[in-house]
C-alpha cells in the first residue's frame, strides 16, 4: 500500500455567491500520476490555488505527508515540496531563460521571487550552485543552448518547457500542472507528456490538470472528474470513460471537440 502523499478533506471554496468547489475529498499516492479533469468553471485552478497556497478554502482540510497544510503561506508549502506550474503561463519575460529557471528555486524563501530578481547577487557561492542545478534542468529538457537568451524569445511550447523546468527547481516532491499541454501543437503536446512521464518514472508524484484527452488518459495513474466544484467520478481512464455522468458532463463534449 503505497503512502497517501496528498490528502484533501471535505474541500470548499467559496467566492462571493460562487461554490467553486463544493465538499471535495480525494488523495493522491507518492508515485502516481493522478489527472483531475472538467469542464471549464469545474474548480479545477481554485483546487490548484487552494493546495499551493493562492487561495484560502472557505472549510476543509489539506494535508501533505500526513501534515496539516492549509494555514501555510506559499512559500512554506514550497519549502515541503509541492510546486507548480499555471494555466496562463508565469515566465518573467525581460530575464533569461536561466534566470527564469533560478528563480524557482527562490520560490521556497519567504521573500520569494522579488528578493530573488532584486538581491540576485548577494550570496554568490549559493547562486551559483543554484545557476548550476539550473542549467542541468535545462539541459534535461533541451534548453541548455537557450539559458542566455532573453525567455520572452522563446516559442510558446518552449515556454511551457521552461514553466515546467521552473517548477523544479525547488525540487519538489508534488507538482501541480495546471493545463501543461494547452496551446500546443500535437507533437510538441506529445512532448510534454513525454517529459511528465518520465519524471514520473524518476519518482515524481504529478496532479494534473489537463483537456487534452489523449494525455490525460495515456498518463493518469488515476482520474477524478469534477464538475461544479464536485467529483462526479474517479477511477482508472477506463472507469471514468464509462461513467454516465462524465459522458454527460464532460468526455462527449471533448471527443466531439
Ligand atoms: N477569484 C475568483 N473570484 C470569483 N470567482 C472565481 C474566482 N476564481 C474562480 N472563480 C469561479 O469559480 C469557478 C471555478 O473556476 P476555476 O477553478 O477557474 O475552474 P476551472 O479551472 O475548472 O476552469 C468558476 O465559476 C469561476 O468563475
Ligand atoms: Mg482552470
Amino acid at each position: 500500500m503505497t503512502a497517501k502523499l496528498l490528502q484533501v478533506d471535505n474541500l470548499f471554496c467559496h467566492f462571493d455567491g460562487v461554490i467553486a468547489v463544493a465538499d471535495l475529498s480525494f488523495s493522491v499516492r507518492a508515485g502516481e500520476i493522478k489527472a483531475v479533469i472538467g469542464p471549464n468553471g469545474a474548480g479545477k485552478s481554485t483546487l490548484f490555488n487552494m493546495i499551493a497556497g493562492v487561495t484560502r478554502p472557505s472549510a476543509g482540510q489539506i494535508r501533505f505527508d500526513d501534515e496539516r497544510i492549509d494555514h501555510l503561506p506559499t512559500f512554506r508549502r514550497a519549502r515541503r515540496g509541492i510546486a507548480r506550474t499555471f494555466q496562463n503561463l508565469q515566465i518573467f519575460r525581460d530575464m533569461s531563460v536561466l534566470e527564469n529557471v533560478m528563480v524557482g528555486r527562490h520560490m521556497r524563501s519567504a521573500a520569494g521571487m522579488t528578493q530573488a530578481i532584486l538581491h540576485s547577487s548577494a550570496l554568490r557561492a549559493e547562486e551559483r550552485a543554484i545557476a548550476a542545478a539550473a542549467m542541468d534542468l535545462l539541459d534535461r529538457f533541451g534548453l541548455a543552448s537557450k539559458a542566455q537568451t532573453q525567455a520572452g524569445t522563446l516559442s510558446f511550447g518552449q515556454l511551457k518547457v521552461l514553466e515546467l523546468a521552473r517548477s523544479l527547481a525547488c525540487e519538489p516532491r508534488l507538482l501541480l500542472l495546471d493545463e501543461p499541454a494547452a496551446g500546443l501543437p500535437h507533437a510538441e503536446a506529445d512532448r510534454m507528456g513525454e517529459i511528465i512521464s518520465s519524471l514520473n518514472r524518476d519518482g515524481m508524484t504529478v496532479l494534473l490538470v489537463e483537456h487534452n484527452m489523449r494525455m490525460v488518459m495515456s498518463l493518469s495513474h488515476d482520474i477524478l472528474v469534477l464538475n461544479n466544484g464536485r467529483r462526479i467520478a474517479e477511477g482508472t481512464a477506463d472507469e471514468v470513460r464509462r461513467h454516465p455522468e462524465v459522458l454527460a458532463a464532460y468526455l462527449g463534449e471533448a471527443e466531439d471537440a
